[in-house]
């Protein structure tokens, strides 16, 4: 019986409760005994059973809830939080350099008087191929370059479709910058990767002449690399611009000496450029004969190696915060 009163456990209440409950418990006996008295005896008895029945399943009851309630209390004591203890380091993300750099490359042609216009990342080949005076059979069309879906639809390769885009829907003048997304089908390395990004800019005006596309592209790239950067142009072939050229910029990290992010050429190719071909303007309504445009699309990836020193450009998809820190703290100075 003292046993009842020292129950200081869950599982000591189950092993009391059948020790008087239980098939073979001191209750049952009790009942046994009951029926082998004599009948007088017997309503006496089955009282003092009775009672001792309630007493002793009120009793475990009782104990029971005083248990939980101590179980509880001793729980919510452990999870207890202490408000006056020092938070867990917050952890806070950094801008990503490509976004920076975008920023940047942004605001000198805002300042240049350009405003910004947008296309779909995911285009037609009539947007990034056909209205861009590509021919049929173009090599960058194939497969192997480009990322295609059903229906006619393509992962745009370069900014150029937003060209296409305004044309459609506005009349010149029109002086736009659109930074965006670019996808090519084509083996990542170093300096080339499946996804980058792109600035596109293009000016379409009357007696828009070349000279003043290459003043542009002399007047922007100091502003964004200081007036010590070397810029040259070469010839070369797009299918929507007449004549069209690329700028390379002379590498930063080893002055044009010659390193692994120019290949040990001392120079990094960073755009391309030309006058509007007049079948772009042509097909897009525009009539040639009296309206002229330049356009040129920037790298944006090949530009941020260039001022953050970063050799790799698939450091930029690895999205390691560690590494932007790093960057943000050696040059704080640059942008
Ligand atoms: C073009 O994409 C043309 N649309 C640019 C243009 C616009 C020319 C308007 C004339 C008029 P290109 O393929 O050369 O051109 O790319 C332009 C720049 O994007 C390159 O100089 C380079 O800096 C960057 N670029 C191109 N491909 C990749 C790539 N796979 N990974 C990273 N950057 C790239």
């Amino acid at each position: 019986m003292e046993e009842l009163y020292s129950i200081s456990s869950s599982k000591d209440v189950e092993r009391m409760r059948i020790h008087y409950f239980g098939k073979k418990g001191t209750i049952a006996s009790l009942m046994r005994f009951l029926r082998d008295a004599t009948p007088e005896d017997r309503p006496n008895l089955g009282k003092i059973i009775n009672d001792t029945k309630e007493e002793l399943s009120s009793h475990l009851e009782n104990t029971q809830k005083r248990l939980l309630i101590q179980e509880r209390q001793h729980r919510f004591a452990k999870e207890a939080i202490d408000v006056t203890l020092p938070a867990e380091p917050f952890r806070l993300g950094i801008e990503h350099p490509v976004q920076k750099v975008l920023q940047e490359v942004v605001a000198i042609f805002s300042s240049f008087g350009f405003s910004v216009g947008l296309a779909p990342d995911l285009d037609t080949e009539h947007y990034n191929f056909t209205g861009l005076n590509f021919a049929e059979d173009h090599p960058a069309k194939d497969m192997q370059d480009t990322f295609y879906f059903p229906k006619d639809y393509l992962l745009r390769t370069h900014t150029s479709n937003v060209q296409v885009h305004l044309m459609e829907n506005q009349k010149p003048p029109m002086k736009i910058i659109a930074p965006g997304k670019c996808f090519r089908n084509e083996t990542v390395s170093s300096r080339s990767h499946v996804f980058f990004h792109q600035i596109e800019g293009f000016y379409i005006d009357q007696n828009v002449c070349f000279t003043e596309l290459l003043e542009l592209m002399r007047a922007f790239w100091p502003k964004l690399f200081g007036t010590k950067v070397k810029v040259r142009f070469r010839p070369s072939y797009f299918p929507f611009v007449e004549p069209g050229l690329e700028v390379d910029i002379a590498c930063t990290q080893c002055q044009s000496q010659g390193c692994k992010l120019c290949k040990y050429t001392g120079w990094l190719e960073v755009a391309g450029a030309g006058m509007i071909h007049p079948n772009v303007l042509d097909q897009a309504k525009i009539d040639s004969e009296v309206y002229q445009g330049y356009a040129f699309g920037i790298g944006v990836e090949r530009i941020a190696m260039l001022l953050y020193g970063i050799e790799d450009i698939r450091t930029f998809s690895r999205n390691d915060p560690r590494v932007f820190e790093q960057v943000a703290l050696k040059y704080s100075s640059v942008l």
